[in-house]
């Protein structure tokens, strides 16, 4: 019994019918690499179609064209980071069919499903393009993830290739027409395999009469109906029973591996028709739009409107005229304008349109009110803006009074973690003090606002700037937001120093960098720099040999000029002070927590969580470029010192790295990439590093969740959650919100006497909710008393149109993947 009992919790967590593995194995094509490769193509397409009727002849190369090269050359994008954020969710959503699914037959076209699993990419196609009339571009890229999986299962599973078929079955698209021939119940597909050679199982008169067939698959019982083909594999029990062995071709060493490629190819064509098919129904634009192929920048100002903010209204609306009228046309166009006021007493809501009249028009009718606020909303309009921005999108908050709802800081850190975005605080409430020196001239000593404590760590953990300045010279620093509006921005370096103290800095930069920006914030500071050559320059000469130096309230925005090489930047203050380096360029990265599994078959799966301190953890890093590039190092660097953790790199091809780390550091840290830009070249002008904009924390708290629940207008959902800790005992605060309001309650507090303890957040979904707004995103954070200790877990739970979508949280998988740990362990 133990062994069935262990057998079974590992087929648990295995893919349904590892349907073309998670991470590829010798000659093997992976679901991600077939959806990869199909989007590649069909953009291509369209590409051909789009330059064809320019009269522009474009030379592209069906294969081997990166998608990089693709986008440079055909839509003229100078940086891919929007399509690489589209492109990881569509291809999450496909991969977490093998978890979500695990049981569901017609998910994977397993044991002669072929009218439900037909029925599944059907009405999917229906509901993305429904989704994508509404705007909602994240619904349809997780269920455009789904129905690639099970459309790409169908070549592998079935017998189609084995029927001589080169050609999609493009009728899987449609409802109510015919599939094929499909064998009955009682028709016989299959003989035993002889010696573990399934070349030749399937029957000769099925071939013969071109029935289709499928292989049956179990992981819990060996009955199959009699003479059936299996699906094959040590862990499809159904393939020990006759006709023993099986037919799937989702590896080269699987029972008709001899046809994986075959598949594969037919299964990547069938990709290409079902894009296609999105795009003419929903026109380029939407289409192009949901592959992420927009321009990079989005503009997103959360403003306060309390009584005195009216100079400040004033400013932003005209940076916002200016960014409009001088990007309009570029690359640094921005592709969405995102709107939310607030005050002491109100927030939102939130104004999003692609269109920059009325973004202007919204801007033009706001005012500041009559009276002035001790503290305001703030942080419930960040919170707002982080939840409807793209990720990796950079937000500015202009406010001149405290946070009246710090309760949400941890929520909004959590959302900063798990989106990647920055958000950039204009705060115009900065303490000046003036004195006389000896000698008579006036000497301002500046000193930072204690009251903006809050928007500083925030700022910090995302990357972003908290610039303090008085409302009159405001206009002297919003070039930083003229500056987060280019396309292609990379941070080449990132640091804290609080408390303040005199310290060094390097970094590297590579002749792909251009219009190099320095930012340091701080007050009372001085500093250096020193480029490649060895030339210096100090923070009192504004224009000099390095740079162009401008000072306004706590800032120090210093225009470099290009060189190649090792640069270095030395500070000196007593005072807290941050630094960041950015340039345009086309090398970037993104990184997400990932949790692997390894047995039998390797794979992983995305989590937004914290990571826990002391333990070891895997990062899923994407490097962003359009040429080759040799990952050398991935470290985590501290923010607030020179602590360093290195991780161990793995790539996965297609830019994609595994990186692992031993040991989480308790520090504050930032994910730092070296390397050399081409491989061929090993000069010290080949180095290049970049680092990530988001700064997060580990914990000693694990915060999990799970339901198999989807919201259905009119529906209720109880959604459990875990948290545990090997660290503090006592009565920990929970805080659970999501984008749409459909909480109802929640536990809110747990009591972790024994290092563990469960509450439930209860969703109710209105019955007059959108056909296409059901779907959420909901934040668990849990905080530990007496420290700042806090971890959280967001998960997006799916609405649900037409074909009910069963829908297993990470929660769930990555606790069957900790089972299956102990097992093999023990
Ligand atoms: C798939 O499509 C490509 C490009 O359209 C074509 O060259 C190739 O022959 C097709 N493959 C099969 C198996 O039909
Ligand atoms: C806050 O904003 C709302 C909506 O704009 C407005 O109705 C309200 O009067 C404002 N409250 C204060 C105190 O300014
Ligand atoms: C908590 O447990 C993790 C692994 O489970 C371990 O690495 C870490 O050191 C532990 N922390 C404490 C404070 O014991
Ligand atoms: C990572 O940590 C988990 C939980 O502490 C442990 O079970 C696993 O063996 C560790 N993995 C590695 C590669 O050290
Ligand atoms: C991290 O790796 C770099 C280069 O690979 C090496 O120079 C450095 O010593 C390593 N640091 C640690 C703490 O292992
Ligand atoms: C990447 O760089 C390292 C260090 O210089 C070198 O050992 C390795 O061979 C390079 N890898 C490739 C693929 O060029
Ligand atoms: C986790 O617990 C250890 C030991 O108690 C402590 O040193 C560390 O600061 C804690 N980590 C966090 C993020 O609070
Ligand atoms: C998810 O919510 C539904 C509806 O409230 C409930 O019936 C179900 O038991 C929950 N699932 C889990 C795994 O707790
Ligand atoms: C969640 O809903 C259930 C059923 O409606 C209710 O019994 C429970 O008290 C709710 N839980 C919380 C924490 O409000
Ligand atoms: C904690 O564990 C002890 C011993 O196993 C048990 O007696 C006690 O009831 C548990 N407390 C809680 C709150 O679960
Ligand atoms: C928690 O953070 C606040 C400010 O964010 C700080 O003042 C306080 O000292 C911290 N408490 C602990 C126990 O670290």
């Amino acid at each position: 019994m133990a062994l069935n009992y262990s057998l079974l919790l590992l087929l648990l967590v295995l893919p349904g019918a590892l349907p073309f593995i998670i991470i590829p194995s010798q000659g093997s094509m992976t679901h991600a690499d077939i959806t990869r490769t199909a989007i590649v193509r069909q953009l291509t397409q369209v590409c051909r179609s789009r330059s064809s009727a320019d009269g522009a002849a474009l030379a592209l190369q069906d294969e081997g064209m990166s998608a990089a090269r693709l986008l440079t050359t055909c839509f003229q994008l100078d940086s891919l980071p929007k399509f690489v954020e589209a492109f990881e969710v569509i291809k999450d959503s496909n991969v977490r069919v093998d978890i979500r699914h695990v049981f569901d037959e017609e998910y994977h076209f397993d044991s002669e499903t072929f009218e439900d699993g037909r029925s599944l990419i059907s009405s999917g196609l229906s509901f993305i393009k429904g989704s994508i009339q509404q705007g909602n571009f994240r619904e349809a890229r997780e269920r455009l993830g789904q129905i690639c999986h099970t459309l790409q299962d169908f070549y592998s599973h079935s017998n189609w290739v084995e029927l001589g078929n080169t050609l999609p079955n493009s009728n899987l698209l449609k409802s109510g027409v015919s599939i094929g021939n499909i064998a009955d119940v009682n028709t016989p597909t299959c003989t035993d395999c002889i010696d573990n050679n399934c070349e030749n199982n399937i029957l000769p008169e099925v071939i013969q009469q071109q029935k289709l067939t499928s292989g049956y698959f179990s992981l819990t019982s060996s009955h199959k109906p009699d003479g059936k083909c299996s699906h094959g594999g040590i862990i499809d029990l159904t393939s020990h029973q006759s006709p023993v062995g099986g037919i799937n071709k989702d590896k080269t060493s699987a029972s008709h591996g001899h046809l994986h490629s075959t598949a594969a190819e037919v299964a990547t064509n069938a990709t290409v028709q079902l894009l296609e098919d999105i795009r003419v129904s929903v026109g380029d634009s939407s289409f192009l739009r949901l592959m992420g192929i927009t321009r990079s920048s989005v503009l997103c100002f959360v403003i306060d409107t309390t009584g005195g903010m009216s100079d400040v209204i004033k400013e932003a609306k005209r940076v916002a005229s200016s960014i409009i009228d001088s990007t309009q046309g570029t690359a640094n166009e921005p592709s969405d304008y995102i709107l939310v006021a607030f005050n002491s007493s109100n927030v939102g809501p939130l104004s999003h349109t692609t269109d920059s009249g009325k973004f202007q028009q919204w801007m033009s009718s706001l005012t500041a009110g009559a009276n002035g606020a001790q503290t305001v909303l703030s942080l419930s309009a960040t919170e707002m803006a982080l939840r409807a921005v793209p990720a990796s999108s950079y937000i500015f908050v202009f406010a001149d009074a405290p946070a009246k709802d710090s309760y949400l800081m941890s929520t909004v850190t959590a959302l900063i973690e798990s989106t990647r975005s920055v958000v950039n605080f204009m705060l115009t409430n900065p303490i000046v003090s003036r004195r006389r020196r000896s000698y008579g001239a006036e000497y301002v000593s500046r000193v930072s606002n204690p009251a903006n404590q809050l928007y500083q760590e925030l700022a910090q953990a995302s990357g972003g700037l908290a610039i303090e300045v008085a409302a009159a010279s405001l206009p002297q620093a919003t070039n930083v937001i003229v500056d987060s509006t280019t396309s292609a921005l990379a941070t080449l370096l990132q640091a804290t120093r609080n408390p303040g103290k005199a310290d060094d800095f390097s970094f590297v930069v590579d002749t792909s960098v251009q219009n190099m920006i320095m930012y340091i914030t701080g007050s009372s500071l001085s500093f250096t720099l020193q480029n490649p050559s060895g030339v210096s320059q100090s923070s009192g000469v504004t224009n000099g040999p390095l740079g162009t130096i401008q000072a306004v309230g706590n800032l120090y925005r210093v225009q470099l000029n290009q060189q190649v090489g090792p640069w270095r930047v030395s500070i000196s203050s007593n005072q807290p002070y941050s630094l960041k380096v950015t340039g345009q360029s086309s090398i970037n990265f993104r990184f997400d927590f990932v949790k692997t599994f390894s047995e039998p078959v390797s794979g992983y799966i995305v989590t937004k969580s914290r990571p826990n301190t002391g333990g070891n953890a895997t990062l899923l890093l994407t490097v962003i470029s359009s040429s080759t590039v040799n990952v050398t190092e991935v470290s985590l660097v501290e923010v607030l010192g020179s602590g360093k953790v290195n991780g161990t790199i793995k790539s996965l091809g297609q830019g994609d790295y595994l990186v692992s780390v031993d040991k989480v550091p308790d520090f504050q840290f930032g994910v730092r990439l070296a390397g050399l830009l081409d491989s061929s070249t090993q000069s010290s002008n080949a180095l290049f590093q970049r680092q990530s904009n988001t700064q997060p924390r580990s914990s000693n708290l694990t915060v999990t969740a799970q339901n198999n629940s989807i919201l259905q207008p009119g529906s209720q959902v109880t959604l459990p959650f875990t948290v545990m800790t090997n660290g503090t005992e006592g009565t920990y605060t929970i805080l659970s919100r999501d984008d749409r309001g459909f909480i109802t309650s929640y536990t809110s507090s747990l009591n972790l006497v024994n290092g563990s303890a469960q509450g439930v957040v209860n969703l109710s979904v209105p019955a007059n909710t959108p056909f296409f707004g059901s779907d959420t995103t909901v934040s668990i954070v849990a905080e530990s008393p007496g420290t700042n200790d806090t971890n959280y877990v967001v998960l997006r739970l799916s609405g649900a149109a037409e074909a009910p979508i069963l829908t297993l949280s990470l929660g769930l998988w990555v606790s069957l993947v900790a089972s299956l740990w102990h097992l093999l362990q023990s």
